[in-house]
């Protein structure tokens, strides 16, 4: 067993050992990205410490020289559902080293091996629990042999089999910061965390281990020769870069004899306050990473919104809120998380101190906010869920469709991947081709304003209420159909988020009641019937048979809303002052809330379109 080291020590020992390799420190930059054209046009925060120098890997001569190396704060979204297990996390901290057309393979891997196993001046990783893989070649770059015969070389000399490096396609073994910039092929290193595996593992073992968490990814040697623009290699770069990465958190765990990421000294305070607010240890992880990122995001001068980074934090802020036994995150338990994040982080990133303040009210801001939707957007999910539970024989999947996941997303602020959870952990699905469908169409309606951008495709509260208007209307005669005549109105509210309908019947309806005027209003919006009005005197209106209020007082003229192409023909046609949407197939996919008794002989119905 080596050593115990904390991860500050290992922050130190890295720095040192490339100082020594005449490499020169840079401070972490922002988790922002520069907007500044040709650094990075793909990524909304920095993935990797190379991602503020990719001028300088494409060419630019560097201030600093030739050799760099930085501890850069980090952020990854791509692994966000992976986070929950033992090695996953969104924010961490990335040591890196590079060359600009300065040394390449055979020192990159030298010193990378020195630094994990050197006892005097590393880690002193035991060598033995070490695999490596390395470059198999495609159409864009040949297999890359060298870094092979380094390897072979290298493990000869600690005694370490070569069975232990594995050849990999590009998909294991390329490395880019996005579609477009520098790029090239990479070797890996890997190490055991049980100290059992053998060698003579085939690769098939191998991937098996990785998935099972066996062995971990500790190290990224990146041999960036190559440029790609839009996904695709095209051509060489002036200069051969070398660019390395491993991150922080991971080294730690191995440090401290850990085989999960949460239980090192930097996430220890976090889940200790997490485990008081969740049960379920999987949810304290979750809690801990999103609220730890969080904290360095608004740090770095991002606030929660709807659109890009602040649409990212807003996310993870959901998640984390989500993911709490009480759905809810009080002021105290913020101060704490902030403040441990502080202690946490005082020596290296001195910015999350003096900025605690600002951070808790932008917590506190998002999850007062949320609160508002926020028991809405469960209670649809849990009337799907029940509607699944209660058809168990239907040949439908159990699936979330598109339209309310996107309904959730946008008029609930669920952000997509919270309906996922819910819909993985209650056996669900979410058709997420569906949702993206969804998603692209309303972009396209709300390009037509220029002020829909900041509500980043929020369906306004008006187009909602007149949408859920209409939807009383047909829901009106939907019941008159399925429960008789006797159904007449009682009572109509109408909110952004539902309508409620009072109307007079004496029984609770059956599931198999509410499923049929469902399925009827869904038929009419489907059926793509136009809505219309026309004004009439009201002796004439009366004749017509529109339905209206017993003892309301109408003018002399009153204006009769009907859906259908002509009065004679209508579905349903009411005196009602508007306004409606034109055609039923605005509204979207209609759906029962929840339906009970208000007082004697008069039920209530809850529902809403999900659009
Ligand atoms: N830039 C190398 C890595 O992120 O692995």
């Amino acid at each position: 067993m080596q050593s115990q080291m904390t991860a500050q020590e290992i922050r130190q020992k890295f720095k040192e050992f490339f100082e020594s390799k005449k490499h020169v420190i840079l401070p972490s930059v922002s988790l922002v990205t520069s907007d500044e054209k040709g650094v990075t046009d793909t990524t909304l925060f920095n993935s990797a410490g190379m991602q503020p120098l990719i001028p300088y890997l494409l060419g630019k001569k560097h201030p600093s020289g030739t050799r760099l190396a930085s501890v850069q704060k980090c952020l990854r979204t791509v692994d966000i559902d992976d986070v929950g297990d033992n090695t996953h996390a969104t924010f961490f901290e990335m040591l890196g080293n590079w060359s600009f057309g300065d040394y390449f393979k055979k020192e990159a891997i030298e010193w990378s091996f020195e630094f994990l196993t050197s006892k005097e001046y590393g880690l002193g990783l035991d060598p033995r629990r070490l695999f490596v893989t390395v470059f198999e070649g495609d159409d864009n770059a040949p297999r890359d042999d060298e870094s092979f015969e380094i390897w072979k070389n290298i493990f000869a000399h600690a005694g370490v089999s070569g069975e232990r490096i594995y050849f990999m396609s590009a998909d294991e073994n390329w490395w880019s910061a996005g579609d477009n910039g520098p790029c090239g092929p990479d070797t890996e290193m890997f190490y055991d965390l049980t100290g059992i595996l053998n060698d003579g593992m085939t690769k098939a073992d191998f991937l098996v281990a990785n998935k099972l968490q066996q062995i971990v990814e500790i190290w990224n040697d990146v041999f960036m020769e190559y440029e790609k623009h839009d996904g695709k290699v095209v051509g060489k770069l002036p200069q051969r870069n070398v660019d390395t990465g491993a991150g922080l958190e991971r080294l730690s765990m191995i440090m401290q004899n850990t085989r999960d990421l949460f239980e090192v000294d930097l996430f220890a305070d976090m889940m200790n306050l997490a485990s008081k607010i969740a049960i379920e240890k999987k949810s304290q992880k979750i809690i801990a990473d999103h609220i730890r990122t969080s904290i360095f995001v608004i740090g770095d001068g991002v606030l929660p919104s709807n659109t890009d980074r602040g649409y990212v934090l807003r996310r993870l802020l959901r998640r984390a809120i989500f993911h709490t036994e009480k759905k809810d995150i009080s002021t105290e338990a913020v101060h704490d998380f902030v403040a441990s994040v502080a202690v946490t982080y005082s020596q290296t990133y001195p910015e999350i101190k003096n900025k605690t303040e600002i951070i808790e009210r932008a917590i506190n801001e998002e999850v007062e906010k949320f609160k508002k939707t926020f028991p809405q957007g469960l209670k649809t999910l849990a009337t799907i869920k029940k509607y699944f539970d209660e058809n168990p024989d239907k040949d439908t999947k159990e699936e979330i469709s598109g339209k309310d996941a996107f309904h959730l997303s946008s008029v609930l602020g669920f952000p997509i991947e919270m309906t996922i959870d819910f819909a993985r952990e209650n056996n669900m699905s979410v058709n997420i081709d569906e949702f993206f469908e969804e998603q692209k169409q309303h972009q396209n309606l709300s390009r037509a304003g220029a002020e829909q951008k900041f509500k980043g495709g929020l369906a306004s509260t008006d187009e909602m209420s007149v949408r859920l208007h209409t939807a009383t209307h047909l829901l009106h005669q939907a019941l008159r159909d399925v429960l008789g005549e006797h159904v007449e109105q009682k009572g109509s509210n109408i909110t952004p988020e539902r309508l409620r309908f009072d109307f007079s019947h004496t029984q609770k309806m059956t599931d198999e009641e509410k499923s049929k005027v469902e399925k009827i209003v869904n038929e009419k919006i489907l059926a793509k019937i136009p809505v219309k009005k026309i004004l009439l005197p009201k002796v004439q209106a009366e004749k017509t048979g529109a339905r209206h209020l017993f003892g309301e007082k109408y003018g002399d003229e009153v204006s009769i809303y009907f859906v259908g192409d002509t009065l004679q023909n209508a579905y349903s046609k009411e005196f009602c002052g508007g306004p409606h949407v034109q055609n039923t197939s605005e509204l979207g996919h209609f759906k029962i809330i929840k339906e009970e008794a208000v007082s004697a002989g008069v039920r209530r119905i809850k529902a809403t379109v999900l659009v």
